[in-house]
């Protein structure tokens, strides 16, 4: 399973995303949850400190990682045929969650025409940890929609549309949704989040028909995750309607997956 997790900025794409990663790694698959978000988070929510999330240099930002690699000097001239496998035993961070974590960071000016040894170093780790790695992927991506004009996701097999019940987040969704439809991903999906009742429950149902859009989930708004995300005190699991709900889309994940490996 390699699953992409998009959305207008705020939605709830970490929270989604880091509570997938905890889920799968809980039903003993091997996870690596990467932070595509130029400020990352998704730590965090994999149970890690700020302290200790303060302690991870992003992929893009470690330049003895990307000398090494790409061999880059001043002269602007770098290799491309380097090997990736190893950064991810290096650089990936066990989380109290079970799943491992990997901060891609940001790489400046990274449009599609950016061929800095970063971005080679990034794109080629992506490339690698989607297209050839057997672990469960969870890519936490940017908000909005520039990550699919750098095709940073253009492998996974999921993608992820994270949106709530307003306008501007159902705008944002569909302009992903149609994006990702016209790529080679082949399950895309709305995740409606932070619904607070039936009337939210039917925007979110009325714009995935009107879209041909396939919902997924409607993960409700739960005051124990809000006060998680203020205060910091744990989510009380068992009795969180979200991680239910949460519970539920992983499972039909993990049911549509192996239907499709068949
Ligand atoms: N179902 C929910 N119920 C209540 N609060 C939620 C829910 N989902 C997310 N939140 C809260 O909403 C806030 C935003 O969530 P999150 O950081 O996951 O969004 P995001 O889309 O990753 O944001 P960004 O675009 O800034 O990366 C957090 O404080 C989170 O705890
Ligand atoms: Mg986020």
């Amino acid at each position: 399973m390699k699953i992409a997790v998009s959305g207008k900025g705020g939605t709830g794409k970490t929270f989604l995303a880091g509570m997938l990663a905890a889920r799968f790694a809980a039903g003993g698959h091997p996870v690596i949850a990467i932070d595509a978000d130029p400020s990352p988070n998704l730590a965090l929510t994999l149970g890690l400190s700020s302290d200790e999330a303060g302690t991870i240099v992003p992929i893009a930002e470690n330049d003895d990682l990307i000398r090494l690699k790409t061999g880059a000097d001043y002269s602007g001239i770098f290799r491309l045929n380097f090997t990736v496998d190893d950064i991810i035993e290096h650089h990936t961070v066990l989380t109290p969650s079970g799943a491992h974590l990997m901060v891609m960071g940001t790489v400046r000016s990274m449009g599609s025409g950016c061929t800095c040894p970063a971005h080679a170093v990034v794109k080629a780790l992506l490339r690698h940890l989607i297209v050839e790695r057997d672990e469960v992927v969870i890519l936490d991506m940017d908000a909005g929609i520039e990550h699919l004009g750098r095709a940073t996701a253009e492998h996974v097999d999921t993608m992820l549309v994270v949106s709530d019940a307003n306008r501007r987040s159902l705008e944002v969704a569909r302009t992903i949704c149609r994006m990702a439809a016209a790529s080679a991903i082949r399950q895309v999906g709305l995740v409606g989040n932070r619904i607070t009742g039936p009337s939210q429950e039917h925007a979110l149902r009325t714009f995935a028909e009107d879209n041909g859009i396939a919902l997924l989930a409607l993960i409700p708004f739960d005051q124990g995750v809000s006060e998680n995300g203020i205060s910091g005190a744990p989510i009380d699991e068992e009795h969180s309607s979200a991680i239910h709900e949460i519970a539920r889309l992983s499972c039909l994940l993990e049911t549509g997956s192996r239907t499709e490996n068949r």
